[in-house]
């Protein structure tokens, strides 16, 4: 079966290195108009079943700035809104196609397009996880920071598929985090476990607790996200009256160390999990995260699909 990932835990910590250098060197050319070939002859399948403005359009982007071409594919426009099994879906998808970038409801259609289609997929958001925006962030942190190691990021709401992502990622490249998030919203237990098992090889610190300014105290990054993910809408005044105390504001940013960024995945509710003068701040570094989404697909694709995996 091809490579894909469908999970943080689907890329070894050298791995992600290597990513992120390809990333950065690749930012670098593009920003001085040198041309970078390595999808020539290519094509990427864009599957959603969801809205998306920076996964979507990155990926995109990504596939038409590296040479190759990239075909969008609302799951609305396909077979598979008249019932059509996602399994002959993707055995046609994988004659046709590269890879497939996916954005998915159930996580199970993530492993069943890989399992079937033979050809790597990217996650790009299930109910799960939300491994692409976490190396497009750690990218962005790296770029800010210098180096990840030792770093801790607090992230203050629902132990979502971003947070899910985020304790993977931050265990694998050896940053601590502390999650607070209200009873009942806690991470995936699963991918809970496995975080901790990553963490206890690199000395990582992952903590779970209840109270914002727990996490928030002395953390060099402070991340948060929707309080109402997508699918969830019926869930919307029970959530907005749970996560009350779960923003990020001025006086959250004043526990946390000097130095310390806000960073959001976007997209953001100014008033709820962060309020506007925060995300707007001189310590926000969300519009460059937001900007990274480009230069990490193109890392992954480069990475995964351009043949650069053995020079490295
Ligand atoms: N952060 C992120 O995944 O944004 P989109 O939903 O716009 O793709
Ligand atoms: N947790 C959010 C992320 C959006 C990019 C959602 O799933 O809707």
């Amino acid at each position: 079966m091809a490579h894909s990932i469908l999970s943080v835990a689907d890329i070894s910590s050298d791995e992600m290195e290597k990513i992120f250098s390809r990333s950065l060197k690749i930012k670098r050319q593009l920003k001085n108009h040198e041309s970078v070939h390595v999808l020539k002859n290519k094509v990427v399948g864009l599957l959603f079943e969801k809205p998306s403005t920076r996964t979507r359009t990155s990926f995109q982007t990504a596939a038409l700035r590296l040479g190759g071409e990239a075909v969008y594919l609302p799951s609305s426009e396909l077979q598979l809104s008249r019932g059509e099994p996602i399994k002959d879906t993707a055995r046609i998808l994988g004659s046709y196609l590269d890879a497939i970038i996916a954005r998915v409801y159930s996580h199970q259609t993530v492993t069943d397009l890989a399992r079937y289609s033979n050809i790597p997929v990217f996650n790009g958001l299930s109910d799960l996880e939300h491994p692409t925006q976490v190396v497009c962030d750690l990218f962005t942190v790296r770029e800010v920071k210098k180096h990840l190691e030792g770093l801790t990021l607090a992230f203050i709401g629902d132990g979502n598929n971003v947070s899910n992502s985020l304790l993977l990622g931050t265990a694998l490249t050896g940053m601590n985090m502390n999650l607070a998030c209200p009873e009942g919203y806690d991470p995936n237990g699963t991918i809970l476990k496995k975080a901790e098992k990553i963490a206890a090889e690199t000395g990582s610190k992952l903590r779970i607790v209840r109270n914002p300014t727990q996490a928030a105290k002395d953390a060099d990054i402070l991340y948060t996200d929707v309080w109402v993910s997508m699918g969830q809408e019926n869930e919307r005044e029970e959530r907005l009256h749970t996560f009350k105390g779960y923003q990020i504001n001025a006086d959250l940013l004043a526990l946390a160390a000097k130095d310390a960024v806000v960073m959001h995945c976007l997209p953001a509710h100014r008033g709820l999990e962060i309020t506007d003068d925060v995300i707007e701040g001189d310590q926000s570094i969300v519009w460059a995260q937001g900007e990274n989404k480009l230069y990490g697909a193109i890392g992954l694709f480069d990475f995964y699909l351009g043949g650069t995996q053995d020079e490295i």
